[in-house]
């Protein structure tokens, strides 16, 4: 049977030098995090993925459960092994999530559905206004996709002697369209529902794969976000927003004005006074809504 979604369509576009280059392909398994720390034993399994069509664990952040319906979205791991100190870890998920932006536009604009064309064969700078709609990062790392959620990911990591064993980078997208369980109904979308046209998963596990390679190396020279960061706050979607930062120390608000070189969301106080906040930590809502 020649399936749609599979080792060999991904594998079939693959551009990338390393990154995505070996595909772990699962019908269904727990989660693609479970097997991806299992594999990253594996002194070679830097750069490879474990890609799944359904999971029946599939593990979110903060303990949550992740829905992972077959035959609708993308659910994968990345796994790393760089040699970098622990604490630069987290900034990884802030380059995936810079790699899924850049991915999801490349192909939204491949549909025509993405930028404006400047006359001159070129995308316009704003290919973020996409399906009517606009398409961003969530600090640190939700995609969202006009106003709701379409990706989330989930960093682990493991730890030998104080460095690194490896680092797993998982991603979910909800690609098809598809029934949410209720309580997701208001914060959750999908690349389907939104733009009204259907994706390919292999496409757009490419691109991701492509544009992470390219973010990751960047990431590489400096070990910080300096590379990235310009182009990750423009994508950033609660930029010059309104946010309540829900730290267990106490709860404030204040505007987003951007990240900065280690992925702190810096948040300015109505006393003008900024404030760092880092991921691990807390999280940030809108105030009028999840952006
Ligand atoms: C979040 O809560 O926003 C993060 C969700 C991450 C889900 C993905 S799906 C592929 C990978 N495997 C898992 O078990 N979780 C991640």
């Amino acid at each position: 049977m020649n399936k749609q979604y599979s080792r060999e369509t991904i594998l079939g576009g693959m551009q990338t030098k390393y990154i995505g280059r070996t595909v772990h392909f699962y019908d269904c398994i727990d989660s693609t995090n479970v097997r991806a720390g299992e594999l990253a034993a594996d002194s070679d399994a830097h750069g490879h993925i474990v890609v799944a069509d359904t999971q029946t664990a599939g593990k979110g952040r903060r303990g949550r459960s992740w829905e992972s319906p077959a035959g609708k979205n993308i659910y994968f791991s990345l796994i790393l092994k760089p040699d970098i100190a622990p604490d630069k870890a987290p900034m990884l998920t802030l380059v995936m999530a810079m790699a899924v932006l850049g991915g999801l536009e490349q192909v939204l604009q491949g549909t025509g559905l993405g930028a404006q064309n400047d006359g001159l064969g070129n995308g316009s700078a704003d290919a973020r206004t996409l399906c009517n709609g606009n398409l961003g990062i969530k600090w640190p790392n939700d995609i969202v996709l006009n106003g709701r959620k379409i990706c989330g990911i989930l960093t682990e990591m493991s730890l030998c002697k104080n460095r690194i064993g490896h680092v797993v980078i998982g991603v979910g997208i909800n690609v098809k369209d598809q029934d949410f369980p209720e309580e997701l109904v208001d914060k959750a979308t999908s690349l389907e529902a939104e733009c009204g046209q259907e994706f390919s998963r292999s496409l757009i596990l490419q691109e991701i794969m492509r544009v992470f390679e390219e973010e990751y190396g960047r990431f590489q020279q400096t070990e910080d976000l300096s590379g990235i960061v310009e182009c990750y706050n423009a994508g950033l979607i609660n930029r010059g927003r309104e946010v309540r930062v829900l730290d267990p120390k106490g709860e404030y608000t204040g505007v987003a004005r951007g990240i900065n070189n280690n992925g702190e969301l810096i948040v300015e106080l109505p006393d003008g006074k900024l404030s760092n906040v880092y991921a691990g930590e807390v999280s940030v809502r809108g105030i009028y809504g999840y952006v």
